[in-house]
C-alpha cells in the first residue's frame, strides 16, 4: 500500500538533504484534521539546522517539490508544516489493500530482526495474582504485534523456579508434608507451607540453617531435594497452564531461573577477569557507584549461593548467544526498576554493546480492585482464576438480560468477560496504576473490550443482510467522500502505523485506544450514513467499508488478546 507518510518524508528529506528515515519518525498525524492529514514538527530540526522552527517551515515549503498526485496542499502553521493528502487516492489504496491481503496490516517491516519478549514469569509454589495479569497480557500483546510486523519474535516465560526459598519449601515438606494433600488446590497449600516455614525460620535459627542446607543440596543436584523441587514445579505449572489456556497465551520457552543454574560460574569469571567484582562481608558484589547507581549489585552471597540478579545476568549472556537479539524486553512491574537498572549496567561488562542497547525494561504499574469487593472469599491475594470466572459470570448476566435468545451464551460470555479483562488491563499506559472495576470494564457503551466486540458484531449483522458482497472493481470511491467515511478510512489506513507505534514505545494501550477510535467512528458512520440504500453504488461502497472495519476490529482485537463473538 502506498505509504503517504513515507512519501512526505521523501519530499522533505530531498528538500533539505537529510535522512528520510529520521524525518519519517518525526512526522505526526494530527488529531484535528484541520491541521492536515500529516504534520511535520519543524522544531525537531531546530538544533541540527540552527534555525527557529517557523523559519525552517518556511525554508522547506519553498524548496519542497511535491507530487500533486499524492499531496493536495502544504501549509505552514507556526512551527509546523501541515500536509493534506489526495483523499481519493487514499481511499483507492486502502480498498485495494484490503482486497489483496487476507491479513491487512501484516508486514515484513521487522524482518531479520530478533526480538525477545519476556513476560508473565510467575514464581512457582506461589499464587498467580492480579499483578501477573498485566505482565502476561502486555507481553502477550507485544509478542503478537512484533510477530505481525514480521519480527522474528521469541516469547520467554522466565519462571521464578529457583532460589533460597526452595530450600525453605523443601524443609517445610520434610517437616509437614504428610499434612498436605497436594493433589487438590496445590498452590494455596504450597503457599501455606511456605508461610508456615517462614514464620518458624524467623524464630528458629536452626531451622533456617537447615533450609540453607537444603538449597545447597538442591544446587548440588541432591536426588531427594531435586525430586521435591520438581514436584513443586510441576504442580505449579499445571495450575498456571490453566490460566494461559483461558487467556490464550503461549510461550516459545519456559527457560526460567533454574535453567541458568550451571551458567552462572561463567558470569562470575568474566566479571572477575574484568576486575569488576569486589568482596563485601564475604559476598561478591559489583560496585556501581562510579556508574551513578548507589546500590551495588550482589552477585554471590557470603554462603556461596547465587541470587536472582546473577541468574538474570546469565540469561543475558545466554540470550545474546542463542538469539542474537536486537531487543530483549522485560515486562516486569516497576518495583523492579532498580534491579533492571543494575543488571543492565553490569551487562556492559558481559556482552557486546549492541546487546546492552537492546535491553529494555517495560515497566508497569500496580493493579488493584475497588476496596470491599471480592475480598472476603479471596483473602488478600486476588487469584486470577477467580477474577476471570467472576467476570465471565457477570458478563453472562448482562448477556442474559440483553439477548435472552442468544444460542451459545456461555461461549459468548467467556469471550466478553475475558475481552473486558484484557482491554481494561491494556487500555491505560503501562506505567499508570490501575483499578479493575467490573462496572467500568463490562460497560458495553464505555471505552471497553465489550464495546469493541459489540461494534464488531454490528458490522457482522450489516454484512449478513447483504445478498451479494460487492467486488472491488464495482466500488465507486467518490461515494466515500463524506466526512464520516473519510474519518474511518483515515483510521483504517493508519492501522499498520499504529502497530509500529506500539512496538516503538512498547505500549499496547496505543492499539487499545486506536480500536476504540475505530469503533466510535464506525458507530457515527452507522448512525449518520444509511448503509442499506436505494442508491446501490452508495450501498456497495458502504458495505465494502463496513467489511474493512470488521476485519481491522477483529485483527486488532486478536493482537490485543481478545477474541470476537460473531453475535452477542
Ligand atoms: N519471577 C519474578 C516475579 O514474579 C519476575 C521475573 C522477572 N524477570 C526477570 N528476568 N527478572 O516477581
Amino acid at each position: 500500500m502506498l505509504n503517504f507518510k513515507n512519501e512526505i518524508a521523501k519530499f522533505i528529506a530531498h528538500a533539505i538533504d537529510m535522512q528520510e528515515v529520521e524525518i519519517e519518525s518525526f512526522i505526526e498525524t494530527p488529531k484535528d484534521k484541520n491541521n492536515g492529514d500529516y504534520a511535520f514538527p519543524c522544531f525537531r530540526l531546530a538544533k541540527a539546522l540552527k534555525k527557529a522552527p517557523p523559519a525552517i517551515a518556511e525554508e522547506i515549503k519553498q524548496k519542497i517539490q511535491i507530487d500533486e498526485k499524492y499531496i493536495s496542499k502544504v501549509e505552514i502553521a507556526g512551527g509546523y508544516l501541515n500536509f493534506y493528502i489526495n483523499k481519493k487516492l487514499q481511499v483507492e489504496e486502502l480498498l485495494k489493500a484490503f482486497s489483496e491481503n487476507e491479513e491487512y496490516g501484516k508486514s515484513d517491516f521487522g524482518k531479520e530482526k530478533n526480538i525477545i519478549v519476556e513476560y508473565s514469569s510467575p514464581n512457582i509454589a506461589k499464587p498467580f495474582h492480579i499483578g501477573h495479569l498485566r505482565t502476561t497480557l502486555i507481553g502477550n500483546c507485544l509478542y503478537r504485534v512484533y510477530k505481525y510486523l514480521g519480527y522474528n519474535t521469541t516469547g520467554i516465560n522466565h519462571l521464578g523456579d529457583y532460589g533460597t526459598q526452595f530450600g525453605k519449601m523443601i524443609e517445610s515438606y520434610k517437616m509437614w508434608g504428610k499434612e498436605y494433600d497436594l493433589t487438590e488446590d496445590p498452590i494455596n497449600k504450597m503457599m501455606d507451607m511456605y508461610v508456615r516455614i517462614n514464620d518458624l525460620c524467623k524464630k528458629d535459627e536452626v531451622v533456617l540453617e537447615r533450609c540453607r542446607e537444603n538449597f545447597k543440596l538442591l544446587e548440588n543436584g541432591d536426588k531427594y531435594c531435586t525430586s521435591l523441587w520438581e514436584k513443586f514445579k510441576e504442580l505449579s505449572l499445571k495450575e498456571f497452564s490453566k490460566i494461559y489456556d483461558i487467556l490464550n497465551v503461549r510461550f516459545d520457552s519456559y527457560a526460567g531461573e533454574s535453567f541458568y543454574q550451571d551458567k552462572m560460574d561463567e558470569v562470575i569469571q568474566i566479571l572477575e577477569s574484568k576486575g569488576r567484582i569486589t568482596e563485601s562481608n564475604g559476598a561478591k558484589i559489583v560496585d556501581l557507584e562510579d556508574r551513578g547507581i548507589s546500590t551495588p549489585c550482589i552477585i554471590q552471597k557470603s554462603d556461596g549461593s547465587t541470587i536472582y540478579a546473577t541468574r538474570d545476568l546469565a540469561a543475558i549472556l545466554y540470550r545474546a548467544r542463542t538469539y542474537d537479539f536486537d531487543k530483549c524486553l522485560y515486562v516486569v512491574a516497576y518495583e523492579q526498576n532498580l534491579h533492571f537498572k543494575q543488571i543492565f549496567e553490569v551487562a556492559k561488562d558481559l556482552v557486546d554493546e549492541k546487546y546492552v542497547k537492546g535491553l529494555e525494561h517495560v515497566s508497569y504499574g500496580m493493579v488493584s480492585l475497588p476496596t470491599g469487593k471480592m475480598s472476603t472469599r479471596l483473602g488478600n491475594v486476588v487469584k486470577i482464576e477467580e477474577l476471570i470466572s467472576e467476570t465471565i459470570n457477570k458478563a453472562k448476566e448482562i448477556i442474559e438480560e440483553k439477548n435472552p435468545d442468544l444460542p451459545n451464551k456461555d461461549e459468548v460470555a467467556k469471550k466478553v468477560g475475558i475481552g473486558a479483562i484484557v482491554f481494561n488491563t491494556l487500555a491505560s499506559t503501562n506505567i499508570k496504576d490501575q483499578i479493575f472495576d467490573w462496572n467500568v470494564a463490562l460497560n458495553f457503551q464505555g471505552e471497553t473490550g465489550p464495546y469493541i466486540q459489540y461494534t464488531y458484531v454490528r458490522t457482522k449483522s450489516v454484512l449478513e443482510k447483504i445478498e451479494e458482497f460487492p467486488e472491488l472493481k464495482s466500488i465507486k470511491t467518490e461515494k466515500l467522500m463524506d466526512e464520516y467515511s473519510l474519518n474511518l478510512i483515515d483510521l483504517l489506513y493508519n492501522f499498520e502505523d499504529t502497530l509500529k507505534q506500539v512496538t516503538f514505545k512498547n505500549e499496547p494501550g496505543i492499539l487499545a485506544r486506536y480500536l476504540i477510535d475505530v469503533a466510535k467512528n464506525y458507530s457515527i458512520f452507522y448512525n449518520e450514513n444509511k448503509i442499506i440504500n436505494e442508491d446501490k453504488d452508495l450501498q456497495n461502497a458502504r458495505v465494502y467499508l463496513t467489511n474493512c472495519v470488521s476485519k481491522v476490529l477483529k485483527q486488532g482485537a486478536y493482537l490485543l488478546g481478545i477474541e470476537m463473538p460473531e453475535k452477542m
